[in-house]
């Protein structure tokens, strides 16, 4: 497994790779693996011939104030997870390197990042889809992995490989979860016991709304209370949204049919938690 940090670096490698026809597979990450980085990178190791991971916390999706400052790092145990895993190469940048002085240029997914999660982080999915381009750039992969838990990243990403034409195959994976349900987050770290144990009805609620909906419920403002009081009553986090959508527009829906999600972001103190149910009406 080589660690790369230079952009030059991994290009020239890169360029090598596809010279020799490699296959070349890409998950991007902000580090602090866990086992929903894991299946991506998982996933990817069995389709491809070569494996690259990027581990880096990227300051332009982080609003002021929010938590790029104590973001997990652990670098240590992510090369062990990494090797374990059998990535071939991780790329593994500074600050400085992506962003040098004078730096300037930003790509920017208009509508569907208007909403949802877009809302209460100004600036974030924005921050996402410059560094990814960065990325897709730099590693030139055939396939790029992302996972279903980020749903409303999942589908801007693929707007825009789409509609900047990067020659990828975007792949969507399935959220990883926690025993009693809890999508697995590197931000579950911040959470306390007992913010731990109230976090489960994110997706319990989920649950029981798309059994609702699986019972003949269509009204989405009727869901959406549900899930609302649900959070209410079993938890001390404030809501910050909770929608049913379009899974491919994320455009609201009044009346619960076609291809639904349901997602919802809410706070428990600081520490914002996201969760999504998809479903077929
Ligand atoms: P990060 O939060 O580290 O997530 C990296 C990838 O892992 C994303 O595609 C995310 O959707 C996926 N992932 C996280 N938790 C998951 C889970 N429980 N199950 C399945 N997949 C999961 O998302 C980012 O980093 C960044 O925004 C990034 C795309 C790297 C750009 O900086």
């Amino acid at each position: 497994m080589r660690i790369i940090r230079k952009i030059k670096t991994i290009q020239s490698l890169v360029k090598k790779l596809r010279q020799q026809n490699k296959k070349i597979g890409f998950v991007p990450t902000m580090g602090a693996l866990h086992e929903g980085h894991l299946s991506l990178i998982r996933r990817c190791r069995r389709e491809n011939d070569i494996v690259v991971l990027s581990i880096y916390v990227n300051p332009t999706q982080f609003a002021p104030g929010e938590d790029f400052d104590r973001y997990p790092r652990q670098e240590k145990k992510d090369k062990l997870l990494s090797r374990k895993e059998k990535v071939d190469i991780i790329f593994y940048p500074t600050d400085k390197e992506m962003y040098p002085d004078g730096y300037l240029t930003y790509v920017e997914v208009k509508k569907i990042t208007e909403c949802l999660c877009g809302l209460s982080r100004p600036g974030h999915f924005r921050g996402v889809t410059t560094v990814v381009s960065k990325l897709l750039n730099i590693v030139l992969p055939d396939v790029l992995y992302l996972g279903q838990k980020d749903a409303q990243q999942a589908v801007v990403l693929t707007r825009m490989v789409q509609d900047l034409n990067f020659p990828v195959k975007v792949k969507i994976c399935p959220t990883v979860r926690e025993p009693d349900g809890l999508a697995m987050s590197s931000r579950n770290s911040y959470l306390d016991p007992i913010q731990r144990q109230e976090a489960v009805a994110l997706y319990a609620s989920l649950r029981q709304a798309k059994r609702k909906v699986e019972n003949g419920s269509r009204n989405a403002s009727d869901i959406v209370s549900f899930i609302e009081s649900y959070i209410r009553e079993n938890t001390s986090a404030d809501i910050d949204y909770i929608e049913c959508v379009n899974v491919d527009s994320l455009e609201r829906l009044d009346v619960v049919s076609g291809k639904v999600m349901i997602a919802l972001a809410v706070k428990f103190g600081n520490t914002r938690l996201i969760d999504n149910i998809i479903f077929k009406v």
